[in-house]
Parts: C-alpha cells; structure tokens; sequence
C-alpha cells in the first residue's frame, strides 16, 4: 500500500511537470478536468502507449525513459485531436519576428573538445535554416538571440525544472524569445556514436524549442519529447519541417536539403586536440576520470586497460594511469569507440566487440579468422559490457536487461541463453563495463558509478563513485578535491 502511495505521488509529480495536470484546459466537454487517471491516459496516448488511464507497467517504464525536460502540455490539444486533423502551433503564437539570429555556446562540458562541439552545434542550427527561412550566425562573445549553456541541478529555472543527473530529463529549452537552451552537466554528453549521450540530436531538438516549436506526437520527429536516433533516415521528420515552414517559411533558395543522421554521429573522435592550456591545467593521464569510457577489463597482473575512441589507458596496480595510447600500437586493426572488451584468465586472449563483430588477440596478434561476424553466433550487437565469468568459466556478455554466456570455443551462445539481468541481484542494465580485482570483487560501471559485485553470493554488495572512491582507478586528479564536471 505505501509504495502504491509513493508511486502514484511520483506519476502526479511527473504529469505536472510535464504539463498533464493542470493544463487540462483543453479536456473535451464533459471530461473530468483535473483527473489524475485523464491526464495518465493523455500521456499514454502522446506515447503511443495502451490508454489505460493507470499506471501500468509500460506506463512507469515509459516514465523513466531520457526525455526532453519542456512540457508537453501546449502540444496536448494537437495531440488530443489526433484522429481528426490536428495541427501545432507555437505557445500564444510565440516566434521570432526577425529571420536572421544570433547564437552562442555559453559552456561546456571540459571533456569535450571545442572545435567539435562548435561543428556539431552549427550543423544542429543548420539543420532548421536548411529548411526554412531562417539564417544564423555564430556570436563568439557578447549578446546572442539564442544562448546555449550547461547547468548542474538546480539553476534557477524553478525546482521542477531543476536537472536530475543522468537520465531523466537530459536539456530543456524556452519558447521565443526568451533564447535559452539548457542542458544537464552530469550526463555524459558525447559527439561520436557509441556510448555516451549524443549531444548533437539534443541541441537540434531544443534549438527547435528556441525557434517556437512544440514536441510533436509524430514518433520519428525530431521535436518528439523522446530524443530520436541517427539513422539513415534524414534528422528531420515531415511533421518538423513542416512546423518550421508554417512559422517562418521556405528556405528563400531553392529546395530544402537534407542530410540522413547517420551524416551526424561522429563529430568526434576524441584525440590528442586538447589545448595546451587544457593539458597545463588538467593531466592527460586524468582525462577518463573526468568523463565516461567506452570498456573496461583487467589482465592476470592486474593491470587496467580503459578504453575510449581511438586511445586506451593502462593503470598498473600501483594506480598512477599511463598517458593515452593509441589502440592500434597494442591491438593493430581495431577500430575506435568499443562495446566492450575483456581479458580471459582461461585462455589469457583479449576479446573486443563492437556493432555486431568481435576480435580475438593472443598477445599483440590479431588470431586468424577474426574480426568474427559474432552475431551470427547469437551474440548481441553492441555489447554493453563483456566479462570472463571464473564462477562459470566463460565469457559473459550483457546487453539491456539480459545477459548472454559464450563458449570461447566456438563463439556461440551456450543453451539456455540470453537470461534475464536479475540473475545478477542489484545490478543495473546499460553498463559500460566490468572487471574482476584483485579483491576478489567483481567492479562493473555506468557513468560515474561503480557497482561491487559479490561473485559467491550473486549480489551487489556496495555502490559509489568510482573516480573519487577507487583509488586503483588511478584518477589522482579527481581525488585532489577538482570538481568533477
Ligand atoms: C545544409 O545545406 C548545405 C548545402 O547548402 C550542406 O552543405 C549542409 O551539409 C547542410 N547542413 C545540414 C545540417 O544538413
Ligand atoms: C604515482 O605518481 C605520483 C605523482 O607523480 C608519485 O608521487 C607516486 O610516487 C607514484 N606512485 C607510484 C607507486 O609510482
């Protein structure tokens, strides 16, 4: 019964914030106008989901999904005219009485390197002027139409609209012309595909607020509350353009042109390019500590390899890390942004994935007949985390909310696999790797987070942070009272 109450506390506190509950100005005659069970039902709908008008299992999963933080709830009357024909509109008619803006990155993130965060962020506004009439320009300092900044918790927005750390709500933007976009500083943003949260799709999407769109109830829209993925497809939906073109028209030249996302995902690929000032102020061997990484796995003399883009770091037990090496000087033919990797104590062999493909090395040498088209063997594409299980003496893979246990033999998923996660006590899913230590404890990651797990009872038995409270990570810096962004 009390977790019936809190839960039911957590969706009313949700609706509001997003703009279900007491925006029901628009409920249809004879509706109950501030019922919780109406307001539940109208977002099931905007989410494409059964409308039960409960809070039902898909309800509450839906619920914590990453998601844009601007309510809904000026969209509700396009939504809830769905069926008949619905158009959107822009909040009291809100927009830009001038065609040519200005714009300015106000912060970012230390992590990520400023030519390519300003590339992907001129592309995000090009993606609109490409379509529209509009034209922007950069502002490099000064004042600027629209501002692009990035916050921690709460910054003046008003609690609710206070930034909750990974997940959640990732960015929030306003309506015109207020020409602020912001974003959450504890995510771990990244400008390449792979793992991290793909900062470009982001900024398009509240760009889109900035210029007086709504969220759009069309799945595949970019301006959808749930932030869509790159794929072939162009960025823009239909439903975007179309709503752009209705507040400021076509493009004055010519047609409109698109690119497909794909074009988008790799703004970066992080390399040496930090500043010399940057490397003065902040050691390179740092540089994961400050961020996320893309695997993690551990050798038979306890040695860490950390991996992300096109470098890997190795921290000896001693724990004061290597500076960042390139991965074809270790492991020649593999390509940058991993899945995972894990070493194996059975074979001594390192085994990387990533997409659908695995590699194989003894040592420096790539085993013949790899790279391997593993899925073909029933593994999963793109990994979250690969570990050598001793309890079991195999490879495990995790993807999601199962888990998958590989002969290393054959490369094939053993019977009676994938499993679900909860085999694994307190583990969460989306983790960016695992290690065994020297303590006996298995370590696995996500973000700034580390999970202790106890291989002979089968549970997590603590939790924290792993650059602050695991000296063997070899993150000196962060334990020298820096700020960790
Ligand atoms: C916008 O159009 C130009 C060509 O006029 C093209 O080079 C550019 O890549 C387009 N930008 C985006 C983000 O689609
Ligand atoms: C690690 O590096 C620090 C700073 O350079 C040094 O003081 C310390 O002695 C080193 N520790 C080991 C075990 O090498």
């Amino acid at each position: 019964h009390a977790l019936s109450q809190v839960l039911s506390s957590l969706l009313q506190r949700f609706l509001q914030k997003y703009g279900y509950l007491g925006a029901l100005r628009h409920a249809p005659a004879g509706t109950a106008r501030a019922s919780p069970a109406f307001s539940c039902r109208e977002f099931q709908r905007a989410s494409h989901l059964a409308p039960s008008g409960r809070l039902d299992a898909p309800t509450l999963q839906q619920m914590g999904r990453p998601r844009c933080g601007t309510g809904d709830g000026h969209s509700q009357d396009a939504w809830a005219r769905r069926g008949r024909r619905w158009k959107r509109y822009s909040p009291h008619g809100a927009k830009w009485h001038k065609r040519h803006l200005t714009y300015r990155v106000v912060n970012r993130p230390p992590y990520l390197p400023p030519r390519e965060l300003r590339a992907a962020v001129r592309a995000a506004f090009e993606l609109w002027s490409n379509v529209s009439a509009l034209v922007f320009w950069e502002a490099r300092d000064g004042a600027a139409d629209i501002r692009l900044a990035f916050f921690h918790g709460d910054h003046n927005d008003g609690l609710s609209n206070a930034f909750d750390g990974p997940g959640g709500a990732l960015a929030h933007a306003f309506f015109p012309r207020r020409g602020e976009a912001h974003f959450d500083s504890d995510e771990r943003w990244s400008l390449r595909s792979g793992k991290g949260r793909n900062l470009f799709v982001v900024v398009a999407h509240e760009v889109g607020h900035t210029l007086g769109l709504e969220h759009s109830p069309v799945k595949s829209a970019l301006m959808s509350p749930y932030y869509k993925k790159l794929s072939k497809d162009f960025v823009l939906s239909w439903d975007d353009v179309l709503a752009i073109q209705n507040l400021y028209g076509k493009p004055s030249k010519g047609s409109a042109i698109q690119l497909p996302g794909k074009v988008f995902t790799h703004f970066q690929d992080w390399s040496m390019d930090l500043s010399d000032g940057e490397r003065q102020q902040r050691s390179l061997s740092a540089y994961y500590c400050h961020s996320f990484f893309d695997a993690i796995t551990a050798d038979a003399d306890h040695n860490l390899y950390i991996f992300k883009g096109s470098r890997y770091w190795l921290v000896p037990a001693s724990g004061n890390a290597s500076d960042p090496q390139p991965l074809h000087s270790r492991w020649p033919g593999l390509p940058a942004a991993l899945d995972a990797a894990a070493w194996s104590q059975l074979s001594g062999k390192f085994y990387f994935f990533k997409g659908g493909r695995c590699w194989r090395y003894k040592g420096s040498v790539l085993e013949a007949g790899f790279p391997q088209k593993c899925s073909a063997g029933g593994l999963p594409r793109h990994p979250d985390t690969a570990l050598y299980f001793q309890q079991l003496r195999h490879l495990v893979l995790f993807k999601g909310a199962k888990y998958f246990v590989v002969s290393e033999e054959s490369l094939h998923v053993e019977p009676y696999y994938p499993r679900s996660l909860r085999d694994w006590a307190g583990l969460p899913a989306g983790t960016a790797g695992a290690l065994r230590h020297r303590d006996g404890f298995l370590y696995f990651f996500r973000d700034h987070q580390y999970w202790q797990f106890d291989q002979a009872k089968l549970q997590v038995v603590a939790t924290g942070m792993w650059a602050t409270e695991l000296p063997w990570m070899g993150c000196w810096d962060a334990n020298g009272g820096q700020v960790l962004f």
